[in-house]
């Protein structure tokens, strides 16, 4: 279960209905174990005040639930991502606490659960994904006592002095300890779970288990980290295929055969630092450290929350950053920014990937950011540095990236500078690690992993492994 479904309601021009690849890292990770099992995906279908029926896509079994326009103003974009998401992210930008929008949530979660407890078979497994479902495991269980349930947070948890400005802290707590095995991407996410439960219900936690007093005594819940990847293995397909290749050899020549092709790749979002790093490439223009036609720019920004406040003001603001930026450095024959308001197909992506020489993923809070594992799953030549924030989860892996403090400009400048002039031997030997790491612990192991721990835990209830 998760909020959006792997494919997004459209309308054709005829007035047929279409179905569109969703946007975001978590469809990335679960469209291939999906088709992979015979379960059933329960989710929304992206648009409002519209019911389908349960269909099959892209071998997926599809089961939509039905938001109306209200819920998806006070459910999805109200407390979704506009309470909980800059909450979990660092407070980078301001939440808003309002009270009809926690009613849609809890409203919005019952639904989800009552879908899932009608769909699910006898002792069958649910597993609940991310921020916008945190009540329905507690939900799901009192419904259902029989299932095994689990929930992955593919976002951030806060250290407690944060998530404690949340008026509703203990509920969604609460919410989310009626699970089994409850993931996090980091070990300090995790970390800062069991320590709120410590703080809010005085709960005891030993290692990664979790005390919960319940009717017949108390349960245990594993809190942990599974940090979540990408199938390694069909992006590298992708990136062997000629046409691509010469796609990307296309993109290359259509900006001018410059020496350097940088890129950023990040849903529109102000988590992803995309105006600190054009902040930094801006001032290499302006100190003669770089120029246009030795170094592009390629920046694609994908739509994303365009009716929240906050993505409506950061849109305004990048795009007038990048255009200043290009007023001032671009010349005839060269852009210094080549900005792309757009979602592109995977095969686009793999040849933009293939064709970029250094890759900027600046986030300054991400969950994990599998951007960066699929630039490195991509480069089978060996070639490419990925300049990699401190403050994305896949910071904690990717260790042999150039990686950032994106707040400190002058420390992304000099990586830039880094990630430009370093010897190919240099280049080969970081990537090579960085393959090792993407493609040992890929998404089927992932999966594989929590899937484990969940059925582990249910066998050894009475006593779970500490760590
Ligand atoms: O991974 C974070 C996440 O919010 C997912 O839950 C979501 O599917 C994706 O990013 C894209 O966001 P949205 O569904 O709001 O477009």
């Amino acid at each position: 279960m998760s909020n959006r479904l792997p494919v997004d309601h459209e309308v054709n021009p005829d007035g047929s209905d279409a179905w569109r690849t969703s946007p975001g890292g978590l469809v990335t990770a679960l469209e291939p174990l999906m088709q992979a099992s015979d379960g059933a995906w329960v989710g929304w279908p992206g648009v409002a005040d519209r019911s389908f029926d349960p269909f099959e896509k892209n071998g997926i079994s599809i089961i939509p639930v039905r938001l109306s326009a209200l819920e998806l103003e006070q459910f999805y974009e109200g407390f979704s991502n506009d309470t909980l998401w800059p909450l979990y992210h660092d407070v980078i930008a301001p939440p808003s606490y309002h009270r009809e929008w926690w009613d849609s949530y809890v409203a919005v979660n019952r639904r989800f659960a009552e879908r899932a407890a009608s769909a699910a078979a006898p002792g069958a497994t649910v597993w609940v994904h991310d921020y916008q479902l945190q009540l329905v495991p507690r939900m799901l269980r009192e419904a259902r006592p029989d299932l095994l349930i689990g929930f992955f947070n593919h976002i951030p948890f806060p250290p407690y002095g944060i998530y404690a400005q949340l008026p509703w802290r203990k509920q969604i707590l609460d919410g989310l300890l009626g699970a089994d095995l409850i993931g996090f991407q980091r070990v300090a996410d995790a970390g800062n779970f069991s320590a709120a439960v410590r703080r809010l219900f005085g709960y005891t936690t030993r290692g990664v288990a979790i005390d919960v007093p319940d009717a017949a005594g108390s349960r245990h819940v594993i809190a942990k980290h599974f940090p979540i990847s990408i199938d390694a293995a069909s992006y590298e397909a992708l990136a062997r295929r000629p046409d691509i290749q010469e796609r990307a050899r296309q993109i290359r020549a259509d900006l001018g055969n410059p020496g350097t092709i940088m890129l950023g790749v990040d849903r529109l979002d102000y988590t992803k630092g995309i105006g600190h790093r054009i902040k930094a490439f801006g001032e290499l223009l302006e100190d003669g450290s770089l120029s246009v036609e030795d170094v592009t720019l390629v920046q694609v920004a994908s739509p994303s929350r365009e009716r929240v406040g906050t993505y409506i003001a950061l849109r305004d603001e990048i795009e007038l950053a990048v255009g200043r930026l290009n007023g001032d450095y671009s010349t005839i024959s060269h852009t210094a920014i080549s900005y792309h308001h757009h979602a592109y197909p995977r095969e686009e992506m793999v040849a933009l990937y293939l064709a970029a020489d250094v890759m900027l993923v600046t986030a300054l809070r991400d969950g994990m950011n599998l951007v960066a594992k699929e630039y490195v799953a991509v480069r089978f030549d060996g070639d490419g540095v990925l300049v990699l924030s401190e403050f994305a989860g896949a910071a904690d892996e990717l260790k042999q990236a150039i990686l950032i403090n994106p707040h400190d400009i002058d420390g992304v400048k000099a990586a830039i500078l880094r990630a430009i002039a370093m010897p190919r031997t240099e280049r080969t030997r970081r990537m090579r690690a960085l393959r090792r790491k993407v493609f040992d612990n890929d998404v089927a192991a992932w999966s594989a992993s929590f899937l484990r721990t969940l059925t582990e835990g249910a066998v050894v209830r009475a006593g779970v492994p500490d760590k």
